[in-house]
């Protein structure tokens, strides 16, 4: 993994190059959670590309095409259209933007425009071939740009044309500022970090983890494992988890990470109390009860309160953090108190703290302390896939340094 890391380390980024009167374009990651209104809930990712888009600007680009995905839409509609980000986009770098709804168009267009203007081309998921990594559609983004930039650090695992396929017809290609302080982050927390470095786990399932636990027990000195998942682990200890979520076919794969943790001298942390309820969604009863004493047809939501001191005094003992998945159903007020306390647990170091994306990043937010973590990554299934090991494919295809 670490070997990894430092390979996606070596990718050029857009400072080592000459950008001046070129015409650039740059992949970013705007799929940015909306209400049913497409209110932008959460505008992080969008904000976290500006720096890139200013540096372009500030160094005399001749012209900017931004290119992104909203969504997973299987045909064109309102529902995932990236106009609904223009004004946020307007509004953040104070510039007016062209909004362009069709790839073929945009060559045109931009020869009408005066020197140093910004397009924002429509979903780049209405296109068919973009993830299927469509040859011809990577050549049309090419065709675009004198220079590449991959700044979409959330979209960075996926083998897509805007992300991918392109690099193979792009002149140049290289890293944005945002590309590379995510894989600067989290090779500070695996490289070579302070000592002990803490994994923290949680999220519904054992299997969306499993391939980060195997290969993280080589780098961690210490695991807390919460959340849905960690009913897998009570009931592979022996415990009777009565009606929670568990894995049942995940059981053995459990008490083998379990066996593998202490054979490497990784010490692994589980609930010794838990919050369980009759029903998650309509709870008449909620019950705090040791690990081993759920109430019958309850299950667990939240760690409780005897674990939330444990954890904390393992939280505070470490001198670097990666957190990745909540530790109960945060979601609902009632369930949130676990998740929240090892958020403030985690921001009251002064351990250097790397917060997983998705959920994780929203629970952090929600509880107030997002501005006392070290870094906070824009991708979900990315900063995962990167945590298992994998090379993402983003980085595979970029210009290195010599
Ligand atoms: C994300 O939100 O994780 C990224 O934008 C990637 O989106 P995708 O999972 O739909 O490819």
């Amino acid at each position: 993994m670490i070997e990894n890391i430092k390979r996606m380390q070596k990718v050029k980024n857009i400072r080592e190059i000459d950008i001046k009167d070129k015409r650039i374009l740059i992949r970013v990651d705007f799929n940015v959670p909306l209400d049913s209104e497409l209110n932008i809930n959460d505008d992080t990712r969008i904000r976290e590309a500006i720096p890139t888009i200013n540096y372009c600007i500030d160094n005399g680009a001749k012209s900017i095409i931004l290119v992104s995905h909203l969504g997973r839409p299987k045909q064109r509609c309102e529902e995932f259209s990236l106009k609904t980000i223009l004004k946020r986009l307007e509004r953040l770098l104070l510039k007016d933007i062209v909004f362009v709804d069709n790839l073929d168009n945009a060559q045109i267009i931009l020869n009408t425009l005066v020197d140093g203007s910004i397009i924002l081309l429509e979903n780049i998921r209405f296109y068919e071939g973009e993830e299927k990594n469509d040859d011809n559609l990577s050549q049309k983004l090419a065709n675009l740009c004198d220079i590449f930039i991959n700044d979409a650090f959330g979209t960075s695992h996926r083998k897509h044309s805007s992300t991918y396929g392109i690099a193979k017809y792009a002149k140049q290609k290289v890293a944005g500022l945002l590309l590379k302080k995510e894989i600067d982050s989290f090779a500070i927390a695996l490289t070579n970090p302070l000592r002990p470095l803490l994994l923290i786990v949680g999220g519904s399932k054992v299997s969306s983890k499993l391939t980060l636990l195997n290969a993280i027990l080589d780098i961690v000195d210490k695991i807390i494992i919460g959340g849905a998942m960690s009913n897998t682990f009570l009931k592979a200890v022996g415990y009777d988890t009565k009606a929670s979520f568990v894995e049942d076919d995940l059981l053995e794969e459990a008490k083998h990470i379990l066996r593998s943790a202490k054979e490497k001298n990784v010490k692994i942390y589980l609930p010794v109390d838990v919050v369980s309820t009759d029903n998650v969604k309509d709870s008449k009863e909620i019950k705090i009860t040791p690990a081993q004493d759920i109430p019958n047809g309850f299950m667990v939501v939240d760690i409780g309160p005897a674990t939330v001191k444990l954890f904390n005094e393992v939280i505070r003992e470490c001198e670097t953090i990666i957190w990745n998945g909540p530790l109960g159903v945060y979601e609902n007020q009632k369930f949130s108190r676990g998740t929240f306390s090892i958020s403030h647990a985690i921001a009251n170091t002064y351990a250097y703290s790397v917060i997983g994306g998705g959920d994780t990043a929203d629970a952090v937010d929600k509880a107030g302390d997002k501005d006392n973590m070290s870094f906070t990554s824009t991708g979900g299934g990315a900063g995962l896939e990167l945590l298992e090991g994998i090379v993402l494919p983003a980085f595979e295809v970029l210009d290195k340094k010599e």
